[in-house]
């Protein structure tokens, strides 16, 4: 590893990264306004939840309005020239289903913010992030509409001092404590603790998972799921029992991602959800084409992956417009609990053409 370690520092990237710094101590020297753009602009190029533009840049150079947002920013140590302040649009959000409880938007203040740090760092200009300061109180200050809510402060400068601190090392808390490789437990199969029986116990147990998976899945007739180990007794699948039939399915921690990314945590709020989908006739409009096609892999003897692909014709979109053929997969993690296996993880996404994915015709803005 200290090889690899070694040859990537001769990379750009690598060294940007390696070298880049909080910088808190600044001159008082102006930014460039072409360097000041392209840092802005690079966050356009960071990865962002669902592909959504719902984060707002708000650019601040006027000293007296730096001053005030120091004013109400405990955690800003340094006197910048600039700052970017990183807001998330709450409104736009909510129309593509973001509430302020899911992590999309905030994991994109991330790499939007680390994206801009080392923008600024590869033109030579110090920058910090700050988020001890008050959001409201930056939302008045900027007069930000109600809905634009401030995260994150980037604070821009030109560095003080030229050299990059090292960086500190922490008794006690070392690197290789805190990164994890190939971590979980090892796959089953030699060694298992169901010993001879293992063949008949495995077997008994994809019998119950198939009979989760049939119970969940659209399909023409359940005898047809293409299921290795197909159980003796047909069970009644998804279009007959709606919202219900997923009851029993999940495990209290359980959490469903659809196919927009909107994530549902718990049975509880899995469940509540999918009663407002079944309750909309839009939702099981058209009919499954084809027997569905699943992949059954074992994790360790208590989690296994099931992979389900469907097809389904004759939908709409909202606008009541035909949608072509849709083609999802449905990734489901499922745990042994005592002699049942419950659905931990249920994982929704439509199978796309193209390499990046782009839910909506963004006109908003330029991209
Ligand atoms: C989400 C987040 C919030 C931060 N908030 C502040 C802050 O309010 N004030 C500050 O001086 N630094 C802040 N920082 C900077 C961290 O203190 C700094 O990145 C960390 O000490 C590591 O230093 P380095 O980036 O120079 O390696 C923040 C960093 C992150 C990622």
């Amino acid at each position: 590893m200290n090889d690899t370690r070694e040859s990537a520092e001769g990379h750009p990237v690598i060294r940007a990264i390696r070298t880049r710094r909080v910088v808190r101590s600044l001159t008082t020297a102006p930014i460039d306004q072409g360097d000041l753009e392209a840092v802005v602009d690079s966050a356009r190029y960071a990865p962002r939840a669902g592909n959504r533009r719902i984060h707002r840049y708000v650019v601040v150079t006027r000293p007296e309005m730096l001053r005030a947002l120091r004013m109400i920013s405990p955690g800003m140590l340094q006197v910048p020239t600039a700052a970017v302040v990183v807001c998330v649009d709450w409104d736009r959000a909510g129309t593509f289903g973001f509430t302020q409880a899911d992590p999309g938007p905030y994991v994109d203040v991330g790499t939007a913010t680390a994206t801009m740090l080392l923008a600024a760092h590869a033109l030579g200009l110090g920058a910090g992030p700050v988020t001890s300061f008050s959001a409201t109180a930056a939302a008045t200050l900027l007069g930000l509409p109600g809905s634009v809510r401030p995260e994150l402060i980037i604070c821009l400068g030109h560095p003080a001092a030229r050299r990059t601190p090292a960086l500190r090392r922490r008794p006690g808390n070392e690197w290789a404590d805190v990164v994890h490789w190939d971590r979980g437990a090892r796959s089953a199969g030699s060694g298992s603790p169901h010993g001879r029986d293992t063949t008949r116990q495995r077997e008994r147990d994809e019998q119950r998972i198939w009979s989760q998976i049939r119970k969940i899945t659209p399909a023409p007739a359940p005898a047809t799921v293409a299921a290795p180990a197909p159980a003796s007794a047909p069970v009644p699948g998804l279009e007959e029992h709606g919202a219900e039939a997923f009851v029993d399915v999940y495990a209290d921690d359980a959490e469903l991602t659809n196919v927009v990314g909107k994530t549902f945590q718990g049975r509880e709020a899995i469940v509540g959800h999918l009663r407002r989908l079944f309750a909309d006739p839009r939702f099981l409009a058209g009919t499954p084409v084809g027997s569905p096609r699943s992949q059954l892999r074992w994790v360790t003897d208590d989690v296994v992956i099931v992979k389900t692909y469907t097809e389904r014709e004759g939908q709409q979109t909202l606008a009541g417009s035909p949608l072509p053929l849709r083609k999802t997969y449905a990734l489901r993690v499922f745990r042994r609990e005592n002699e049942a296996w419950l659905l931990v993880s249920d994982f929704y996404m439509d199978v796309r053409g193209e390499s990046t994915l782009s839910y909506e015709e963004d006109t908003s803005q330029p991209s």
